[in-house]
């Protein structure tokens, strides 16, 4: 089994992030587990550059934080390997124009700005390299990056029957409670970094103090009903399945306790703010040295380009390069 995952260092990562995606790296990482800083990614939305330098030492530390261990694992950042912008070229010869307008995530995008980049278009191009470089056979992820993996499988298989087998055809793996995190202001839409909204994200980094605030003031209803509905009850259930996926419980187990939306509440920020405490804690120690940073993200990009070189020769190769 080999793993690869991706986080776009843009904004600051969030508790949809963490649940969704690092906490499965976490308790998954071994020698075939890598791990991306995707820094490329990030480029197609407008960001600062000396703020995605920045972001991306900031995420480095924050990963590290939070228990991934470059020593059992990979932790790299895809711009350091030069091979996913090559690779995203020979894939965008094969994946096709229609396929990759039909994709949500570039609609919602592309619909909320004017002269979008080209890139946002091409994005899970870059994303199925990514992925394809190493082999991976899972790749776990949050609910919001299923339609971009099937596509992963579909220019993977188009490649293998064009070109011959060289890709290696992953699957998604999601995480059991909370794959998607939901805005606390505005629980019908998905916690993200590209729609903060002030009080409806809790950020990895936040003050106590900031995360019961924004637990307190999460959006719910007025029935005063503890049950898991997501239809009916979105900004409830969104906040049972937070407790849930802290507790390791079920949501209907964690709202059998409570009566009161203002209990389930405080108890919530508690969880919370004693969960991110000792990320917060490493973090402090790790961040300052930023050139210990460097010399891991070196170590990653070497160990990483030492799988990527070989397959990506072998697709340019078979494509006729
Ligand atoms: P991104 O911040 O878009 O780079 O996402 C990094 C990882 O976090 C991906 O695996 C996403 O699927 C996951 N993720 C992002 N937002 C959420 C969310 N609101 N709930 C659960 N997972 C999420
Ligand atoms: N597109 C993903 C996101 O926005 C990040 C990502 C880039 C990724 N490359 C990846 C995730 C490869 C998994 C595997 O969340």
């Amino acid at each position: 089994m080999r793993i690869l995952s991706g986080i776009q260092p843009s904004g600051s990562m969030h508790i949809g992030n963490y649940v969704g995606a690092v906490r499965q790296w976490v308790a998954a990482q071994n020698v075939d587990a890598f791990y991306c800083i995707v820094d490329l990614h990030a480029l197609t939305l407008q960001i600062e550059p000396a703020r995605l330098r920045q972001q991306t030492l900031d995420y480095l530390a924050t990963l590290v934080a939070a228990g991934l261990d470059p020593d059992v694992c990979t932790v790299f950042v895809q711009s350091q390997v030069p091979y996913h912008a090559q690779m995203n070229w020979l894939l965008e010869c094969v994946a096709s124009y229609g396929e990759l307008s039909r994709m949500t995530q570039f609609k919602e995008k592309a619909s909320r700005q004017e002269g979008y980049r080209v890139s946002l278009l091409t994005y899970p191009v870059l994303m199925a390299g990514d992925i394809l470089l190493y082999s991976a056979t899972e790749v776990p992820v949050g609910d919001d990056q299923r339609q971009h993996l099937e596509l992963t499988r579909e220019i993977a298989e188009r490649f293998n029957n064009r070109y011959g087998e060289v890709f290696t055809v992953p699957v998604g793996v999601q995480p059991t409670a909370s794959a998607r995190v939901m805005d606390l202001q505005e629980p019908t839409r998905k916690m993200s970094k590209s729609l903060a909204s002030p009080l409806g994200l809790i950020y990895v980094h936040d003050e106590p103090r900031d995360i019961e605030r924004k637990v307190m003031r999460a959006v719910t209803d007025t029935d005063n009903e503890v049950r898991w509905d997501e239809e009916k009850k979105p900004g409830l259930s969104n906040l049972l399945e937070l407790y849930a996926s802290f507790s390791a419980e079920t949501p209907d187990a964690v709202a059998s306790r409570y009566d009161r939306y203002g209990d389930l509440k405080k108890d919530l920020a508690e969880l919370v703010i004693s969960s991110m405490e000792p990320i917060q804690r490493r973090y402090r120690e790790i961040r300052p040295d930023e050139g210990a940073l460097r010399v891991l993200a070196a170590r990653g990009a070497e160990k990483a380009a030492a799988v990527a070189g070989p397959l990506y020769r072998r697709a340019a190769e078979a494509m006729g390069l």
